[in-house]
């Protein structure tokens, strides 16, 4: 995939066309699902594409932020031993198959979980896994309606998720979200390409998260990359471990295509960086 143009152009899509999918199209996706791309390759998954009329009307009010469930053609039901882990791998498993899906020309939409067991119970799904991710999948219908608060009006802890109309989700800058060797520090971008990593840090920062919040910052230190994640109000340990894997992807993938390849390993560093109450350290990589 052009992971590069895929990322610099993909958004989430609330509003589809009533059209249903082809047949060809839900099997490739399906398929796909079955071999994307892992975090953690032990554990085991299982992902089927159900219908409108299969999942709708059952989840209604009980998936979605502040409980709004999106109407769409077609919905990936994501579901995942529990393992360590499991969370962030499934964020980044199922963010590598909306890629797919857009690089297929289909739109699609994270749509929060609170409570998996509930949805799979509402759906008749009867499996030992966990039920790790809800996205919704059509065509886009163009309507430029999105639902998540942009950056002018930014506040984590809101509880209403207003509707905007410009369907532009902005992201914080480079030097904003990278720091060198002390938190805080912010990056010059210059320095960042001489070492290789302006464009992995640049395309990381356009990972979609909860709310839009952007909640990852990067720490270069003397080779090594330290990931930390911020907790905010009114967001689940759920949404942070799922916006965890999907910014580790992005990272991940432009490493991968532009130098070498990397893995990301969980954990601390040594160094604490004397990061904010707020933040912690949740990964790191060689970069
Ligand atoms: C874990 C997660 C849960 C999300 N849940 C919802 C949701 O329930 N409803 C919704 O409209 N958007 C949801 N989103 C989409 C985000 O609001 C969106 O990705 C973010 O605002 C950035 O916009 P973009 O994807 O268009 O770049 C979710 C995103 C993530 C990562």
């Amino acid at each position: 995939m052009e992971y590069k143009d895929l990322i610099s152009r993909m958004k989430s899509v609330r509003n589809y066309k009533k059209d249903a999918l082809n047949e060809d199209i839900i099997k490739k996706l399906e398929d796909y699902s079955e071999k994307s791309k892992r975090l953690v390759k032990d554990i085991k998954i299982e992902a089927m594409i159900k219908n409108r009329d299969e999942v709708y009307d059952r989840l209604k009010n009980i998936a979605g932020y502040n409980d709004i469930m999106l109407d769409a053609p077609h919905y990936l039901i994501f579901l995942s031993e529990e393992k360590e882990h499991y969370i962030e791998n499934t964020g980044y498993a199922v963010e590598d198959i909306r890629l797919k899906a857009y690089e297929m020309g289909v739109g699609s939409c994270w749509i929060t979980i609170n409570d998996g067991e509930l949805i799979k119970e509402k759906m008749n799904i009867k499996s030992d896994k966990k039920l790790t991710a809800l996205i919704s999948f059509g065509f886009d219908d163009n309507k430029n309606k999105v639902l998540y608060e942009n950056k002018t009006e930014y506040n984590p802890s809101k509880a209403v998720v207003n509707i905007v109309e410009d369907n532009v989700s902005e992201r914080l800058g480079i030097s904003d979200v990278v720091y060198m060797k002390k938190w805080g520090e912010n990056a010059d971008p210059d320095e960042l390409a001489r070492l290789g990593l302006l464009e992995a840090f640049f395309y990381a920062r356009l990972a979609p998260s909860t709310k839009n919040r952007q909640p990852w910052r990067f720490i270069y230190d003397d080779g090594t990359v330290v990931l930390a994640l911020r907790k905010d109000e009114n967001i689940n340990e759920y949404e942070e471990k799922i916006d965890t894997g999907i910014v580790m992807l992005y990272y991940e993938l432009i490493v991968d295509s532009t130098l070498f390849n990397m893995d990301w390993k969980f954990g601390r560093t040594e160094n604490d960086y004397e990061i904010p109450s707020d933040y912690s350290i949740v990964a790191y990589c060689i970069s």
